[in-house]
């Protein structure tokens, strides 16, 4: 069985779908860390509540990226991570944790990148006036959100669309889509000889 840490920084429902695929059976896999930068949010309750450890950290407290990635890496070691789903964790990722953990290490993003990368992805599609919108899982590497793609779902936007209710739309999607994305990634052989 491999063990995997999600990394969250809000509400964590990404997280959340994933939790629900373990406990169906649907991801075969153990979360063994919850990873959050943001005391208070409601990923960490998510966690409790399941019973999953969780490493919360203030950035501001730390010297440096470094200094705080160095700590995650030793939460990480310890609770023996083969795997890293960043869900909503809304921080670039440095060499300290790339190093032991690219290839092994991937990001769901509100958008068809490398469309609207970064920040508040849907404000950005909605002010583009785009017809169509998306969800892409992809490997992290050093960029904002430019790592190889694995896979990509596409979301229409309608004419008096808000953010919410694209929001909501993506949402759908990615929440379907993720844990089966990591239990692919997590499986391949058995995909292949289905
Ligand atoms: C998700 O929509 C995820 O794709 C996005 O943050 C949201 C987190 O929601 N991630 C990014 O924008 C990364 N650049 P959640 O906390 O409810 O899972």
């Amino acid at each position: 069985m491999k063990n995997i840490a999600v990394f969250a920084s809000g509400s964590g429902s990404n997280f959340q779908a994933i939790i629900d695929a373990v406990e169906t059976g649907e991801l075969e896999a153990e979360i063994t860390l919850l990873v959050c930068d943001k005391p208070g949010v409601k990923a960490i309750e998510r966690a409790e509540k399941h019973g999953i450890p969780s490493f919360v950290f203030s950035p501001k407290t730390y010297v440096d990226k470094e200094a705080f990635e160095t700590e995650i890496l030793e939460k990480l070691n310890d609770a023996e991570v083969d795997f890293i789903a960043l869900a909503g964790y809304m921080r670039l990722i440095g060499p300290t944790l790339l190093n032991e953990f690219e290839g092994k290490m991937v990001n769901i993003h509100p958008s068809l990148l490398p469309e609207f990368p970064g920040k508040d992805a849907i404000g950005q599609a909605l002010e583009a006036g785009v017809n169509e919108t998306g969800v892409t899982v992809h490997y992290v590497d050093n960029g904002m959100d430019t790592g190889p793609i694995i896979e990509q779902v596409a979301v229409p936007v309608y004419e008096d669309d808000t953010q919410n209710h694209v929001r909501k739309r993506i949402h759908e999607v990615e929440h379907e889509l993720y844990p089966k994305v990591l239990q692919k990634l997590l499986h391949p052989a058995e995909v292949n000889s289905n």
